[in-house]
């Protein structure tokens, strides 16, 4: 069904919103000391490490290579290094307990590196590609962003370069091997 197919910009655009939802009620659960609040904070923090590291790799294999001939070089180059600085972010807050003090500090500075990031993305690279791209060819990387995401790692991995052929070249093994952890300690929603 083409026509139900959302473009790749509705997909990365939701994505966006979803981290964002996560961020929101990250923050209100700051300093928040009951067992209830503590495992929530970290469920979420594994859910939005997972949901970033499938969006970011999606963007870097499929979405930036196209954007790079047809749109601009420059923005995508930007693009993987906030990439590759909020990935050094995530390996370090994975090692982190919630209840660790250095724990909000990285956060924080993942929500900021995000947010602003998601800024770049929505208001120049995005609006670019919706002048110069045309909206089947939009639709069809939806469709390639979609099943690419139910493979793709779910960790981050800041060795690898936040490029197409290093990350396709890590991709499968990284990804078993993150999907068979998060199936052993139950953590995440495996989709
Ligand atoms: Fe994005
Ligand atoms: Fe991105």
């Amino acid at each position: 069904m083409a026509d139900e197919q959302r473009d790749v910009i509705e997909i990365l655009e939701h994505d966006h919103r979803e981290v964002e939802e996560m961020f929101t009620e990250l923050e209100s659960l700051r300093g928040a000391s009951t067992d209830e609040a503590r495992s929530r904070r970290k469920e979420l923090t594994e859910q939005v490490t997972i949901e970033l590291v499938r969006h970011s790799v999606a963007e870097e294999v499929l979405v930036y290579p196209k954007v790079e001939k047809k749109v601009s070089a420059e923005e995508v180059e930007h693009a993987r290094k906030e990439h590759a600085e909020a990935e050094e972010t995530l390996h370090r807050l994975e090692k982190l307990d919630p209840d660790d003090p250095a724990f909000d500090d990285e956060l924080e500075t993942l929500m900021g590196e995000i947010r602003h990031h998601i800024e770049d993305e929505e208001g120049e690279m995005f609006a670019h590609m919706r002048q110069v791209m045309a909206e089947d060819e939009l639709r069809s990387m939806g469709a390639r962003v979609e099943a690419f995401k139910k493979v793709a790692p779910t960790r981050p991995h800041p060795n690898v370069p936040n490029e197409a052929l290093p990350r396709m070249a890590a991709g499968p093994a990284a990804s078993l091997f993150d999907r068979m952890r998060d199936l052993a300690t139950g953590r995440g929603t495996n989709d």
